[in-house]
C-alpha cells in the first residue's frame, strides 16, 4: 500500500474505524448538567488521547467552534481551537489519526496550508482534516464578518481554499494565485506535508452542493442525518458511494454517534434517561433552537421532538446497551457499509475504558478490527 492510501487507511486494517468525536469541546454532544459532564479541559483531553492510542482508537475528531450555546452550562462554551488542538495530541500520540475541523471561510488559507503542514509532521502523516463551510451567524460575527456568503458561494470560496492549499503543497517553488474571491501573490510554502502526500481530507455538508464538494476534494464524506437505525442509513450510504465512483473516487463514508454502555441493558437505559432527561439542560436546547429560527408557537410537537433529539447529539446513532448491543449496532453500521464512526460519551475519559476492554473485542471477534486491545 502506497504512503496515501494507507493515510487514507489510518494506517491500519480496521474495517470500520472507530473515533472520538467533540472532545476538544465542554460536554462533548452531550446536552447535560450531570456534574460528571465533559469539561474539555486540556489535561483530559490529553489523557484521553493517549488511552484511546493505547486501546487502538484509530481517530479523534473535533468540533470546530468558537461560542457557545448559553443554557446552564454554556454547551460547547469551552472549546479548544481544533488546528492546535490536534497537533498537541499528536505531539502525544504515536498511532491515531487527529483531525482538525477548520471552517474554510474564517481561516486563511496561507495560515491554514503552513497550520496543516505543521501538524501533519508533528504527526508524522496522522493529521487528518476535516472541512466546514460553517453553521452559527454569530460566529461569523465574531470574526468581524457581518452576514455568511449565499449557499452556492460558501462552497464556491471553499473550492479556491483548498485549490490553493493543495498547490501551495505541491512541488511549485512559487506563484501567484487569482480566483474569484482570492488573489494571493508570490505564494511560497516550505515545507510540504510529510512523506509527499497530502493530509487525509474529508467533509461535512448535507445539502447537493455541499456533497458534490466532498465527492471533488475528499477522500471521506461526513454524514450526520439522524438514522432510526443502520437500515435507514443503507440507501445513502450506497447513493454517496455511488456518486464518488462518478467523481473516480472511491470515497469513504463516516457518520456520527452517541455511546451509553453498561454491563445491563436496564443500567444503560437508566443512565441515558437520567442525563437527557432528569438533568438535561434544556436552556442549551432552546438557545440553539433561537439559532435555527424554530419557535415553540409555530408547532409545538415538532418543537418538542427536535429539543428533545438535541440533548443528545441531534444526529447520527444513538447506542444505549450492553457491550453486546453496542458490538452489534456497530456491525450493522459496517454493515450497510460506513467506514466509519466518530462517537461520544457524556465523560469520554471514565466511559472509554469500559468501551475498550468490552466493546473492542467483540468487534475484534466480528472480524471488523486487526485485533484487540493488548493484542
Ligand atoms: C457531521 C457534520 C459535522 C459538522 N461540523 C461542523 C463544525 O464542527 N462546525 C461548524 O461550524 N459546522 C459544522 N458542520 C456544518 C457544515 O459545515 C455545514 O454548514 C452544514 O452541514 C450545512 O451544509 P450544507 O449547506 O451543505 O447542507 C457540520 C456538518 C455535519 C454534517
Amino acid at each position: 500500500m502506497d504512503l496515501m492510501q494507507s493515510r487514507i487507511a489510518m494506517h491500519n486494517g480496521n474495517k470500520l474505524k472507530l473515533g472520538l468525536f467533540a472532545a476538544n469541546c465542554s460536554n462533548g454532544r452531550a446536552m447535560t448538567t450531570a456534574p460528571e459532564r465533559w469539561l474539555a479541559d486540556w489535561d483530559s483531553n490529553e489523557q484521553l488521547a493517549v488511552l484511546a492510542d493505547e486501546v487502538g482508537i484509530d481517530f479523534m475528531l473535533p468540533i470546530a467552534r468558537w461560542d457557545g450555546y448559553r443554557g446552564e452550562t454554556d454547551h460547547q462554551g469551552t472549546t479548544l481551537e481544533a488546528i492546535t488542538w490536534a497537533t498537541g495530541l499528536l505531539a502525544h500520540t504515536k498511532r491515531m489519526t487527529v483531525f482538525a475541523t477548520v471552517h474554510a471561510p474564517l481561516i486563511n488559507p496561507v495560515l491554514a496550508a503552513k497550520a496543516f503542514v505543521t501538524a501533519d509532521l508533528v504527526g508524522r502523516g496522522r493529521f487528518a482534516l476535516n472541512i466546514v463551510i460553517g453553521w452559527n451567524d454569530a460566529e461569523f460575527r465574531m470574526f468581524g464578518i457581518e452576514k455568511r456568503r449565499e449557499h452556492e458561494a460558501r462552497y464556491e470560496y471553499g473550492q479556491e481554499w483548498i485549490d490553493a492549499i493543495l498547490r501551495m503543497w505541491g512541488p511549485e517553488e512559487e506563484f501567484d494565485f487569482t480566483g474569484k474571491y482570492l488573489d494571493l501573490r508570490g505564494l511560497r510554502l516550505k515545507p510540504k506535508p510529510y512523506g509527499g502526500t497530502r493530509p487525509l481530507m474529508m467533509n461535512a455538508g448535507h445539502s447537493p452542493a455541499g456533497m458534490s464538494y466532498a465527492l471533488r476534494n475528499c477522500d471521506a464524506f461526513f454524514t450526520a442525518v439522524h438514522y432510526r437505525d443502520a437500515a435507514d442509513a443503507a440507501q445513502d450510504v450506497v447513493r454517496v458511494k455511488e456518486q464518488g465512483r462518478q467523481f473516480g473516487r472511491d470515497i469513504g463514508v463516516y457518520t456520527v454517534g452517541q455511546v451509553v454502555c453498561r454491563p445491563t441493558r436496564a443500567e444503560a437505559q437508566d443512565y441515558f434517561r437520567y442525563w437527557t432527561e432528569e438533568v438535561a439542560d434544556w436552556g442549551a436546547a432552546d438557545y440553539m433552537l433561537s439559532l435555527k429560527g424554530v419557535k415553540r408557537e409555530a408547532d409545538p410537537k415538532r418543537y418538542d421532538a427536535m429539543r428533545r433529539s438535541l440533548i443528545h447529539g441531534q444526529s447520527g446513532f444513538t447506542m444505549i446497551g450492553t457491550p453486546d448491543d453496542a458490538a452489534d449496532d456497530l456491525a450493522r453500521i459496517s454493515a450497510v457499509g460506513f467506514d466509519g464512526i466518530g462517537f461520544s460519551f457524556v465523560n469520554y475519559l471514565r466511559e472509554l475504558p469500559y468501551f475498550a476492554q468490552e466493546v473492542l473485542p467483540r468487534l475484534y471477534h466480528k472480524g471488523l478490527r486487526e485485533s484487540a486491545p493488548g493484542g
